[in-house]
């Protein structure tokens, strides 16, 4: 299936058709007794949950020993839910090897990049391009799908549990093998892929195939076109593994729906998800809140790439958490309200399901103070009140189910291969951070209250109309060429310091940067400069830039400066130019500003390719807006972005959820109100 399909919709508890928002948990009854789960299905029943992921980690309670399968609890608790009206959504449960398995085949352990074993005792303990991994975790997919294919229960497969999050990088002998045939596929001959890694240097001249190996821990910085290759092969590594388990699904049940958790979030970057979607019948995401200025913006900002990857159609949020996590160097409880706010932020950005890690909180084992929509303290906890409240809330947005993005007026574009390299060592500076630049874009647009969707690179430039392609490194010509067109045909690209460096081999574009796009923009760079920690670059336009400052020299002569430097080496010389080209342009903007200090300049690149808010000024900022639509109307998600509580007036529609008040909507703090505006009203 392509990216952009609609997914196959989950098979739902009480019919077959949509109608409804999913809501649950990864549920681990065999952390209990059976005694617990009556219980459990009770008060799952009284919160509105209507679906669990199941036996994500319960390969050494399925099968304890080889030659010895142990499904009689698991088919106990398939009815039990089953008889409660709640789906499942099932994992394969090959996440975490039994011990019996690592004792017998200790040559599936992970090696790491300076050749330490990593043990089991934890989690996700296996190498990616194992054999002898793959026979015996296949086999159990096989067992699963044969034992629950036929289970009325069944809504979903769910292949292993977040593939990569531990294990994306081995550099075992396996995975070394591996690469050598990932790499001869990739480039033939061994001249072609000498000439790729630009082998010349350091005498690393290769002979035969054989002679390479991953980039292991070396005695300098290893060939960095190695390095982005074997962050490639390894992305590629688990799909491929992701594949052999879903063939196997797809062979036995092809009637079930087939996903995988992704982590989308944070600087979780080692698996190139736009990639991956494809591979799936509907996409889903594991997403935590994290701590710092921009929590709020960071979860919106993945969310809303998700909903991207899922080609705009609705997609899964399988985990978030009720609470705090337990792997944060301080792990905040979430205030009230907060808890629905990032839930119901996901929905905004598409999800049609909204579920926690874990259903019961663990009394003992690694994750025993993560929260959980039962917590320590029992139902009788705000948790647990918040967490019927959702439901309600949820059953209340049912008429959102199914629909989709509405897509936004401008875009900031997300490269994986971009985000890989441009992060890579040996570079001008080691404190270059991909992801925190494209975020403090979207800050910036959220503090604008202006709508941006997160595209990838491959997608569709042309439906926006101001394109940001933040530290956009890797650029291919072919990108170039897109990126030229998408100008000339009106469209407003911004982009920034280190973008249009390289080619997709790491190799630099010669004759003055930005290279690829140096003739778009109209301007030639001939050494960059990075700035000192602590070192500040002031602009004209009253804010200051941190990281970076470029010596930047205007080569065409239809280029305007729009900001210049005032202080550091680069006083008097431009900072932030643009090229009219017909009635688009191409800007690009030469230091590292921040969230606050992108909102002048995203304020004038607005003004020039007439993208506004659709907000009332008032509340612009203050209230994030997504929107979803359907058949007959459109969704606004109205999310208050304070603490305080906003009145937000002038905007029309029905109340789905949230207060209203004669003279307008209150949204107390973190509140989110949902409103139905039919098509044409
Ligand atoms: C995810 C994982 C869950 C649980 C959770 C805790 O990475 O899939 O099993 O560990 O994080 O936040």
């Amino acid at each position: 299936m392509t990216a952009h399909q609609a997914p196959r919709w989950l098979r739902w508890p009480s019919d077959t058709s949509r109608g409804r928002l999913a809501f649950g948990a990864d549920y681990n009854p065999e952390q209990w007794p059976p005694e617990v789960w009556q219980d459990d299905v009770r008060a799952m029943r009284r919160a509105g949950v209507n679906i669990v992921s199941l036996a994500i980690f319960s390969w050494a309670r399925l099968q304890p020993r080889a030659d010895r399968w142990a499904f009689d609890w698991l088919d106990q608790v398939m009815d039990l839910l089953h008889e409660n009206g709640i789906a499942v959504d099932l994992a394969t449960a090959t996440a975490s090897p039994p011990p019996w398995l690592t004792t017998a085949h200790p040559e599936i352990l992970p090696v790491d990049h300076d050749g330490r074993t990593l043990w089991p005792g934890a989690r996700q303990h296996w190498r990616p391009t194992s054999p002898v991994f793959r026979e015996h975790a296949l086999r159990l997919v096989r067992a699963m799908a044969e034992r629950y294919g036929g289970h009325p229960a069944l809504a979903a497969w769910h292949v292993n549990n977040e593939l990569g999050c531990h294990n994306v990088y081995d550099f075992s002998d396996d995975a070394a093998a591996a690469f050598r045939t990932w790499l001869r596929k990739r480039y033939g001959t061994i001249e072609r892929l000498n000439r790729a890694w630009a082998t010349t240097f350091w005498s690393q001249e290769y002979g035969a195939w054989e002679e390479i190996l991953p980039p292991r821990l070396a005695a300098s910085y290893p060939n960095p076109t190695q390095q982005l290759d074997f962050k490639r092969f390894s992305s590629d590594a688990l799909k491929d593994y992701l594949r052999a388990e879903r063939s196997v699904l797809t062979e036995l049940t092809p009637e079930i729906p087939v996903t995988t958790n992704f982590m989308v979030m944070g600087e979780t970057k080692g698996m190139d998800f736009a990639d991956w979607a494809r591979e799936l019948d509907f996409v889903s995401n594991d997403h935590y809140l994290l701590t710092g200025p921009q929590a709020q913006d960071e979860l919106s900002f993945s969310a809303n790439l998700t909903g991207m990857l899922a080609g705009g159609e609705p997609w899964f949020l399988m985990e978030h958490s009720t609470s705090a996590v337990n792997w944060q160097p301080v792990n905040l409880a979430k205030r009230p309200g907060g808890m629905a706010r990032d839930s119901l932020t996901h929905v905004a950005y598409g999800a049609d399901a909204v579920c926690f890690f874990q259903w019961r909180q663990s009394a003992g084992g690694a994750e025993k103070y993560h929260s959980a929509m039962i917590p320590h303290a029992g139902t009788d906890s705000e948790v647990f009140r918040s967490i019927v409240d959702l439901g309600a809330t949820l059953e209340a947005l049912a008429p959102v189910a199914g629909t989709r993005r509405r897509r936004a007026a401008a875009a900031i574009v997300f490269d994986w291969d971009s985000w890989w390299a441009s992060e890579l060592d040996s570079h001008p500076t080691s404190r270059l951070r991909y992801r925190q630049e494209a975020l403090d874009w979207f800050s910036a647009f959220a503090a604008a209250g202006v709508r941006v969707d997160v595209i990838g690179s491959a997608d569709d430039f042309s439906h926006y109309d101001l394109l940001v392609a933040p530290v956009l490194y890797v650029v291919p010509r072919a990108l170039a060429d897109r990126l030229s067109a998408y100008v000339a045909d009106g469209g407003h690209l911004v982009t920034t310091y280190f973008s249009g460096i390289v080619d997709e081999n790491d190799h630099v574009w010669l004759g003055g940067h930005p290279g690829a796009l140096r003739d778009l923009l109209g301007i030639r760079i001939e050494e960059f400069g990075p700035l000192l920690d602590g070192d500040r670059a002031d602009l004209d336009l009253g804010v200051s830039g941190t990281l970076w400052s470029d010596r930047i020299d205007v080569t065409g002569s239809d280029v305007k400066v729009v900001a210049s430097y005032t202080s550091g080496d680069q006083a008097g010389r431009p900072a932030i130019t643009t090229r009219p080209v017909g009635t688009g342009s191409a800007s690009y903007v030469s230091t590292r500003l921040g969230p606050e200090g992108l909102r002048p300049v995203l304020s004038l690149l607005l003004t020039t390719s007439g993208v506004r808010s659709e907000l009332p000024a008032a509340v612009a900022g203050a209230v994030e807006l997504a929107v979803r639509t359907g058949d007959d109307a459109d969704y606004w998600f109205l999310i208050n972005r304070t603490d305080e509580s906003v009145v937000v007036d002038g905007v029309a529609g029905e109340v789905l959820r949230g207060p209203c008040l004669a003279a307008g909507l209150t949204l107390g703090p973190r509140q989110v109100c949902v409103l139905r505006r039919p098509h044409g009203s």
